[in-house]
């Protein structure tokens, strides 16, 4: 379903992502791990053509993903929104429905309900006349969150949507990435998380620049792979394929 072909990334002379290859299915929820810097967010934005690549391509259903954006929600990293824009929480979820309505036409009643329906499916309903940058880490992920569900995308990109968020809002991000699992949409989720929320994923790509390891969780986090991608910086506390368990020093 997505197919990602040798793809490079820098920013000028800087290589953050290098030859990565993968393909994925539909019904998988995705992680993308590796330390700080290790070009987890430049590849999810060469995914997306958001910056020059190098090299590579990028099909989605045998064509390329740049010509089917529509398909695609994308929640960027938090420290990559600039939160004192002046808009509601309505309207960012209406955003979503942009491209179904036209720039210049008005909302249909069609996508005030698909908002509706987003925004209290993520809990945040009651809020919607508020500005987002009053919103605390967590309620902002939420409305994030349902920008992409009122978006109907198949294939969703989350950067790092548990930094910030507190465990009840971890476990409904969770809760609706199955429900859109279950949809048969695919999910890549980048976080450096590698402990108790291993078991939600049905796979992860472990990258650092280069690909280093793609499979399960059991697959991936192994000590071998952890120190290629980590270096001598981290310390296994248990090893359970159910319960990974890493401490990074
Ligand atoms: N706009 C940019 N201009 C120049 N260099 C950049 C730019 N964005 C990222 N880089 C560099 O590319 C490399 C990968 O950065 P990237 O943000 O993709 O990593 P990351 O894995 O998402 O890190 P983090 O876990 O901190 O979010 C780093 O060396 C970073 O300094
Ligand atoms: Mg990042």
């Amino acid at each position: 379903m997505l197919e990602v072909q040798h793809l490079a990334v820098n920013y000028r002379g800087v290589v953050a992502v290098e030859n990565i290859s993968f393909c994925l299915q539909p019904g998988e929820i995705v992680g993308i791990i590796g330390p700080n810097g290790a070009g987890k967010s430049s590849l999810i934005k060469g995914i997306l053509g958001l910056v020059p690549v190098d090299r590579g391509n990028v099909k989605f259903r045998s064509r390329s993903l740049s010509k089917q954006l529509a398909q695609v929600a994308y929640i960027p990293q938090r420290s990559q929104i600039d939160w004192d824009y002046p808009i509601t929480v309505q309207n960012v979820v209406m955003m979503a429905r942009i491209r179904h309505t036209g720039l210049f036409k008005s909302i249909s009643r069609h996508s005030k309900l698909i908002v509706q329906k987003a925004l209290m499916r993520v809990g945040m309903w009651e809020l919607k006349d508020r500005p987002i940058g009053e919103l605390s880490g967590g309620q902002q992920q939420r409305v994030f969150l349902a920008q992409a569900l009122a978006q109907e995308a198949e294939l969703f990109l989350f950067d790092e949507p548990f930094i910030g968020v507190d465990k009840k809002t971890e476990a409904m991000l969770f809760e609706v990435f199955d429900e859109l699992k279950s949809s048969g949409k695919l999910l890549l989720v980048v976080g450096h998380e590698l402990r108790e929320t291993a078991r939600e994923y049905d796979r992860f790509l472990l990258i650092n620049k280069t690909l280093i390891a793609n499979g399960s969780p059991r697959e991936v986090i192994t000590a071998e792979n952890i120190q290629e991608a980590y270096g001598d910086n981290v310390i296994f506390l248990h090893r359970s394929p159910n319960n990974v368990s890493s401490g990074i020093c």
